[in-house]
């Protein structure tokens, strides 16, 4: 080879790794390239190795040359490297750009039903007046709903007009009080529960809803009475509405407890009816083995949801189960 030849061939090889470097799409591309070129195995070290077959003359001046071509080179790989890695940062930054005129991204979060609320409301009073909350079966039988609480075959809220029955001749439970004989069975007397829970009844109007939430008081003490169920009562009203609350009891019947009555309070210059209440039969204490001799109980029955109507003025029950955000986010 002579050094004309050499030269010729390092014209080309500069143009052809020029060409590589810059039409490289990546930094990985572009090493690929340098390594082709300049590598150890790479076509400038290639060209050095064949230096030996030039005249001794003039060799001196073809490794002048080829030395010039590395670092041409080296300079060109560094200077697109940096051009790359400007460009792959600018397509990032492209990606990443935040439009700031954008709506942002609520953070949405859930709150308690008001249903669920009240109920943990109510429960909380008492718990701290020493009552321990129980539930029982939504799908009851007869004789937790009816018979154990001494209801009679030919009571009214027995007729199927008013009581979900099932197939199997079980039912929907119509309140929340077969939780009062189910928790007399298991465990003896004295007794301090709530029972909070659903129950059921085919009834549906602006006030009624098919199905409902009840709680149930149960007290089972040596020496329970009627003056001890009232101011239960009263206390627990007060702290419900947060204010002095002026109570009325009215004499009323349930099967399950005598005497027995129906509380209302005053709203409105209005007398409007809360719960139920009264003392428990003695044939419901005696059917769960309770000494009655030595024990008397006292029990109530309120809706979830009309007091939480009253507390938070709804006018319309079913705004309850309609799901309506708009409500819901109120509470
Ligand atoms: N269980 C009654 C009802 O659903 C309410 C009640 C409970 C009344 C306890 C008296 C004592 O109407």
């Amino acid at each position: 080879m002579n050094l004309d030849t050499l030269k010729q061939k390092i014209s080309v090889l500069k143009s052809k790794a020029n060409d590589d470097f810059l039409s490289s799409v990546s930094k990985e591309d572009l090493d690929d390239s340098y390594r082709s070129f300049l590598g150890k195995k790479g076509e400038v070290n290639l060209l050095l190795k064949t230096l030996g077959s030039l005249p001794q003359e003039k060799r001196k001046e073809a490794g002048k040359i080829l030395n010039e071509l590395k670092s041409e080179l080296e300079e060109k790989y560094l200077s697109t490297s940096v051009s790359l890695s400007s460009s792959a940062n600018q397509e990032r930054l492209n990606k990443e750009k935040i439009d700031s005129t954008l709506p942002g991204f609520q953070d949405l979060k859930g709150s308690t039903h008001p249903v669920t609320q009240t109920i943990k409301e109510i429960c909380e009073f008492f718990e701290r007046m020493g009552f321990d909350v129980e539930s029982g079966p939504e799908a009851e039988i007869d004789y937790y709903n009816f018979e154990a609480l001494n209801v009679p075959d030919d009571h009214p809220a027995k007729d199927m007009h008013d009581t979900f029955y099932l197939n199997n001749s079980g039912l929907l439970r119509t309140h929340t009080s077969p939780v009062q004989i189910r928790t007399m069975e298991k465990r003896e007397a004295p007794h301090r529960i709530i029972c909070p829970g659903k129950v059921y009844r085919k009834d549906s109007d602006l006030t009624h809803t098919p199905m409902f939430h009840q709680i149930e008081g149960l007290v089972v003490e040596e020496g329970a009475s009627f003056s001890q169920l009232k101011g239960l009562l009263n206390d627990f009203l007060e702290d419900f509405f947060g204010e002095k609350v002026e109570l009325r009891f009215r004499p009323s019947y349930f099967p399950f407890t005598e005497p027995s009555a129906e509380a209302d309070i005053r709203w409105n210059k209005n007398w409007l009816e809360v719960l139920g209440c009264g003392m428990v039969h003695p044939n419901v204490l005696k059917g769960v083995g309770v000494d009655t001799k030595k024990y008397s109980g006292f029990a109530f029955g309120l809706g979830v949801e009309r007091m939480a109507m009253l507390k938070y003025d709804i006018p319309d029950l079913r705004a309850f189960f309609e799901n309506d955000l708009r409500f819901l986010r109120q509470f």
